[in-house]
């Protein structure tokens, strides 16, 4: 059986990923320092799975401690997903993003490079396109310059990993860039954290429409779109779970076309804001009150993914509709209320 090895294992994209390789097969050990997580994390995936999953709370950007993680396993492949997210965070404490994010990246590198792990699948995102002038986002739309340290450490990220490979024979890497993940597990026993005001527009939907916060602020109304709301691509958060699974089946199978690949994880389908808060209402049975207010600054009017690569090449599709994605956020919602 193949051991993965998942950095931010207790994080929301960490902790789903987690149930779906294990789900296929693969023996995984979680590792995260808790910074922006908890032990729920780790718990739901050993409640959803039935397995006794090895959690390690370590530094990952710090040697020491990685490598006792390395001295006691011996991993196929590992997944970083073990950074900080939030936008202004990173424009206010940029050399708390470039330590943290960075530094896990290149202290992993080291010790896979030594110990012969054969990849590593490095979690980017769809902000490294910045605002493109031609949409769909393939894979080939240009990178732009990032508008926040959190968009430079993904494009530095990815930049770490191609180089890496490129000079370490042996050593694979896949990126995977990520549009908006949303959603929970089914099972409502792990989801998305927000610690303090959520940034992202579904916890604030959801919280909103818990009665926490009295009202959703909608960033602009006048963006050059069909209902003047900003545009995305929503992608289930199991979906994208699923993604890191083929992208490491691909990896340990040597089926990568060339030694660093990357590839869109999105649904290729955008959804303006309203339209997304009209489904919620709508899947839900519960009202959200928004107002209309000024643009976000540094906000994009849209971005969606051409995700056709990864169909072809990692065998993936999309399975889970938007309404579906806004059910399982809404009972996640009101599990944590339960609690
Ligand atoms: C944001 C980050 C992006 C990051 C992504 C991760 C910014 C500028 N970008 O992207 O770098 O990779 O999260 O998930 O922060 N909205 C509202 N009201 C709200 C919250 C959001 O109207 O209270 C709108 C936004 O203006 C946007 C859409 O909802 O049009 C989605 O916002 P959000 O969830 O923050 O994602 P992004 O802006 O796409």
């Amino acid at each position: 059986m193949a051991r993965v090895l998942v950095l931010g294992g207790a994080g929301y994209i960490g902790s789903h990923t987690s149930v779906e390789l294990i789900g296929a097969g693969y023996e995984v050990v979680i590792v995260d320092n808790l910074s922006n997580s908890s032990l729920s994390g780790p718990e739901g995936v050993r409640k959803i799975t039935g397995v006794d999953v090895p959690f390690v709370e370590c530094d990952c950007a710090d040697p020491q401690a990685l490598g006792k993680v390395f001295e006691r396993w011996k991993f196929d492949a590992a997944i970083h997903f073990a950074a900080y997210k939030s936008v202004p965070e990173s424009v206010s404490e940029p050399l708390k993003y470039y330590r943290n994010n960075l530094d896990s990246l290149v202290t992993l590198l080291e010790l896979a490079r030594i110990q012969g792990v054969h990849g590593i699948v490095f979690s980017s995102s769809a902000t490294v396109y910045g605002q493109p002038d031609i949409l769909p986002a393939t894979e080939q739309t240009p990178r732009l310059p990032a508008l926040s340290s959190y968009g430079a450490t993904k494009q530095i990220g990815e930049d770490i990993l191609r180089d890496s490979t490129a000079a370490y024979p042996g050593l694979k890497g896949i990126a995977l860039r990520y549009f908006n993940p949303i959603g929970a597990h089914p099972s409502a026993l792990i989801g998305e954290l927000p610690r303090g005001v959520p940034g992202n527009l579904v916890p604030f939907i959801t919280q909103t429409a818990a009665g926490i916060r009295p009202e959703l602020s909608i960033f602009g109304d006048d963006y050059p779109t069909p209902d003047g709301t900003a545009l995305r691509d929503y992608i289930d958060i199991v979906d994208l779970a699923r993604a890191h699974v083929a992208a490491v089946n691909r990896m340990l199978a040597s089926k990568q076309k060339s030694d660093y690949e990357v590839f869109n994880i999105g649904t290729g389908r955008p959804v303006s804001v309203l339209e997304l808060v009209n489904t919620f209402q709508r899947v839900n049975d519960v009202k959200v009150p928004f107002r209309i207010v000024a643009r976000r600054p540094g906000d994009i009017a849209a971005l969606w993914a051409d995700a056709s690569l990864a169909e072809r090449e990692l065998g993936w599709k999309v399975e889970r509709s938007l309404d579906q994605s806004l059910s399982t956020s809404w009972a996640w919602q009101k599990s944590l209320a339960q609690q």
